[in-house]
Formats: C-alpha cells, structure tokens, sequence
C-alpha cells in the first residue's frame, strides 16, 4: 500500500473545501480504504467537524511542522476507518514562524511520504490562502481536488488558483496534477448550470461528473462534529460524497481488495475515538 496523496485547495473562501475533506474521507473509508486526514488549516474546521475540540489537543500538524515528535503512525486521533492529523489556532503563529525556516515548505510533504505505506489515500485540508501552509500542502500532495462554487466568481478564483499551481510545478513539485475540479454548493439556479457548463468547456475531463448538490444536512453536521454519514446517511449530501468517492476511487485505481466493507453507513459512534498515540 502507498497512499496517494490528494490536496482540497482552492484560495476561493467558503467553496467547501473542509466539508468535501471530511465527507469524502468517510465516504472512502466506507468504501474500505484506509485514510488519513491532515488538518492544515488554522481555523481548525475539520479538526471541529469531526468532533474534536480544540482545547483537547496536545499533538497536531504544527508539532509535525516544527519537527517534533509525533506517534509513530502521525495521527494523533482514530475512528471509523479515519486517523487525523488535527490543527489548532496556534497554525497561524507557525505559519508566521515558517517564514525564516529552512525549507520548511517541505517538512510536511516529508513526514507524509514517510508515513504513506500505512494508508491507502492521504487527504488534505487547506487554508484558504496563499502562504507557506498551502505551499507545504501543495508540494506535499501528488494531486488535487479543486472545490469551485456555483457563483458568479467562480471562475475568477481557479484561474488564481491554477496559477499557484504552475509556481510549484516550475519549482519544487514537477509531478502534482490536478485530480478533478469539483462543483459545490449545486442547486437547480441557472447560474450553476451555467458554471457547470464553463467548468467542463475550459477544463474537459478534469471535472469531476459528480456535482455536490446544495444540503442543508451537510450544513448541520459539522456543527455537532459528525460527518455527513453519521448525520444524515441518507441524504444527498451523503449520496454526492459517496459518488464522489466512487469515481476517484476509479481513477486512481484503488486496489481490488478494498471494496466495500459496510455497504450500509451504520458507523455510530462519531469520530474521533481517542487513539493510543495521544498524549
Ligand atoms: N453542499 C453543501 N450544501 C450546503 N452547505 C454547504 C455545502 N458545502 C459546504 N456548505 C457550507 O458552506 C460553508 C462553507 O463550507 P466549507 O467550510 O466547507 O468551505 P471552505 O472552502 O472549507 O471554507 P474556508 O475557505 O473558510 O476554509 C459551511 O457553512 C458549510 O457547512
Ligand atoms: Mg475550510
């Protein structure tokens, strides 16, 4: 097993970027593969939206960051098919501190190349701006789900976005690739149609065909830090993320071996279970 390695970017704000992170992580989980969560953001979201509070923490992605020890597997909390690195607020003063360090853009993508026989899909969350917490992301990831909205700027932010890419490429991370542009936030309005339509004529088959249809459900759960499956495992925001799944699942090719291991979502209690590594 060698886990790919996927980034949830897009410097667009609020275009559901952690809830695509959390619910596709389950989602594949649920699909038996085994997926480790990495927090790099300091607003903390996806750390909270799967139930973990952030006064509770004592090892997170900035302990990773700066070099000191973490559990031997990194993640620091487990459950339900799902280990997570978590991030606190205390992110944004070692986002600050990266600044003069030594390839510090690096340590990150070090750490999970390290770690990558253990799982079989890496998952990252990522700030929605540019600095050194999305470069270590970017140089870390071997591809990307870019998260665009179905609003009038939508556009305007993946070009920006695009742009950040080419930078890495040309530098540090020659081989990352774009893994599929995802609409969210869907609902029946034109304009989304319309962004659809945009979408696939400017970047092909680089657009994912699952669309993630607009769901108050998915909007509730994070705020009882459950994930969509354990909040709500038949709605459409549960059936989206499942068939998001499904295709990258596809694309990359997951092995044979990890079909289905609950057909049925019944994966009461919410994560996180503390694990064993936790001090
Ligand atoms: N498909 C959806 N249906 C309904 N609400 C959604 C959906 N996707 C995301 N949301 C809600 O939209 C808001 C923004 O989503 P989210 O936090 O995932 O975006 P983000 O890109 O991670 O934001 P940020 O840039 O701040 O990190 C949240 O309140 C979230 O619950
Ligand atoms: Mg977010």
């Amino acid at each position: 097993m060698s886990a790919h390695i996927i980034a949830v970017t897009n410097q667009k704000g609020g275009v559901g970027k952690t809830t695509t992170t959390i619910n596709l992580a389950q989602a594949l989980a649920l699909r038996g593969a085994s997926v480790l969560v990495v927090d790099t953001d300091p607003q903390g979201n996806t750390t909270q939206g799967f139930g973990v509070p952030l006064e509770a923490i004592c090892k997170s992605v900035s302990d990773l960051i700066l070099n000191r020890e973490l559990p031997a597997d990194a993640a620091t909390y487990a459950g339900d098919g799902i280990s997570l690195i978590p991030a606190t607020h205390r992110l944004a003063e070692v986002e600050r501190e990266m600044v003069g360090m030594t390839n510090s853009e690096l340590r990150l993508a070090r750490t999970l190349k390290a770690v990558r026989g253990k799982y079989s899909v890496i998952l990252l969350d990522v700030p929605p701006t540019f600095g050194p917490l999305m470069n270590s992301a970017l140089n870390a990831a071997d591809s990307l789900i870019i998260p665009v909205d179905s609003g009038f700027y939508a556009m305007n932010g993946i070009k920006d976005m695009l742009a950040e890419i080419e930078e890495i490429k040309v530098g540090t991370n020659p081989d990352l690739r774009i893994l599929g542009i995802l609409l969210t936030l869907a609902d029946q309005t034109r304009m989304a149609g319309d962004v659809f339509d945009e979408l696939v004529a400017s970047f092909g088959d680089k657009v994912f065909a699952t669309k993630i249809r607009r769901n108050v459900k998915l909007k509730e759960a994070p705020a009882l830090g459950k994930t969509i499956f354990h909040h709500a495992p038949t709605s459409t925001g549960a059936q989206d993320y499942l068939a998001l799944a499904d295709e990258i699942r596809t694309q990359l090719e997951l092995p044979q071996n990890e079909v289905a291991k609950f057909e049925q979502p019944q994966i009461a209690p919410a994560i996180p279970r503390v694990a064993g590594g936790v001090q």
